[in-house]
């Protein structure tokens, strides 16, 4: 069933193209219309929607994150990402006018449908994006956008964290559809990109052995830092998490904007750090202050890691080594940069004899609070 791979979680990683495809599949028609029939929410009530508030935990949770730029780039909707265990124990302020996303790809976490419930009875309208078909949240939300990733075995989440994204993206552009807050020839163009992820997953996966090798360099480091800015943050903060739970590694995800308001003090010699670095082609400022971000570190001692876009010769003189992604718009650079740090975590977890799939004290599904 591993297909030849070490590990399930390898063999996940690489099933990311068709995941993403399978996710993409028959949502659109040719003119980059979305259709989602399985919406079982009246488009005049998403018309409506002021709020939305996503919900999840973990890996899921950053997924959320992600989408929120996009949403709101997009959509021009109000968007709150909250985990989902805090969410219900504060005072949360929901209205009919409210949409609550819930991201989980096992539809059982317990936590994300304690909260699901809760928003429900505070009369919010719920909307389940899941990767598990009839599972209980999603059983239990108004709609549900079904990510097919197929089965995830791995306790480290990878493919199911990249069809998430596709599918609240999927749902942003719906919304923008809906709400003509977009032209629908820039949805299309859009998804045009969208459809071309697949392809360009499959070349980073066929690029990988470098980020192996330094891996498998890296087996005896006992803390790895990660910094993004934008959507590059929450792949950050997945990139540590990743190595977290397999690799049993100190890793901390950061906002690079943040470095100078404390973290950086934690950089001293030989102190390895992954960068995502924003594409060069979008905001100008943004790609400029991350590149300083890694002077910064690396002028501190910092073994600095980038990951960038495919042409972006800026960043060389700065890093130790750079792992190149291919081209995408800003907002679609996270299913392609986050692959590169699945790896890594993968193949350092390998390296150092543990079982990647079944790390301690871990559950593929987390069914109590
Ligand atoms: O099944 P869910 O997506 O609801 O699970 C949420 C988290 O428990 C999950 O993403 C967890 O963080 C993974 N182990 C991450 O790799």
């Amino acid at each position: 069933e591993k297909d030849g791979y070490p590990s399930f979680m390898e063999k996940e990683i690489h099933d990311q193209p068709e995941a993403v495809l399978q996710t993409l599949l028959g949502r659109s028609d040719i003119d980059g219309r979305l259709t989602l029939d399985e919406m079982r929410i009246d488009p005049e009530e998403l018309k409506k929607i002021d709020k939305i508030i996503v919900l999840a935990c973990g890996t899921s949770a950053y997924a959320g994150h992600v989408a929120k730029y996009a949403i709101e780039t997009w959509c021009r909707i109000p968007t709150e990402v909250e985990l989902a265990h805090e969410f219900r124990y504060r005072e949360p302020i929901i209205t009919p006018t409210t949409l609550v996303v819930s991201l989980s790809q096992s539809g059982e976490t317990m936590d994300t449908l304690m909260a699901v419930r809760y928003a429900r009875e505070q009369g919010a309208r719920t909307m389940a994006i899941c990767n598990t078909n009839g599972s209980t949240i999603p059983r239990e939300s108004d709609a549900v956008l079904y990510t097919h990733a197929g089965p995830e075995i791995a306790v480290a989440s990878t493919k199911a964290f990249l069809a998430q994204i596709v599918a609240a993206y999927l749902l942003g552009l719906y919304l923008a559809q809906l709400r003509g807050n977009k032209f629908q020839g820039e949805i299309k163009d859009i998804l045009a990109d969208l459809n071309k992820i697949p392809a360009k997953i499959q070349s980073v996966l066929d690029n990988a052995d470098p980020i192996r090798e330094l891996a498998r360099s890296m087996k005896d480091a006992d803390s790895v830092l990660f910094l993004g800015r934008h959507v590059g943050f929450p792949v950050a903060l997945e990139g540590a998490l990743k190595l977290k739970e397999i690799a049993y590694i100190h890793a901390e995800g950061f906002a690079a904007g943040e470095l100078k308001h404390g973290p950086i003090a934690l950089i001293e010699e030989g102190q390895p750090v992954f960068i995502v670095v924003p594409s060069p082609r979008g905001r100008d400022s943004l790609h400029a202050k991350v590149v300083s971000n890694i002077q910064e570190v690396r002028a501190r001692g910092a073994r600095t890691f980038v990951i960038a876009e495919e042409g972006d010769e800026a960043v060389k003189a700065y890093a130790e080594e750079v792992f190149f992604i291919p081209e995408t718009q800003p907002l679609l650079a996270p299913l392609l940069a986050t692959v590169p740090l699945q790896i890594f975590a993968a193949a350092l977890a390998g390296a150092k004899g543990y079982d990647v799939d079944q790390p301690r004290n871990l559950a593929k599904s987390v069914t109590v609070e």
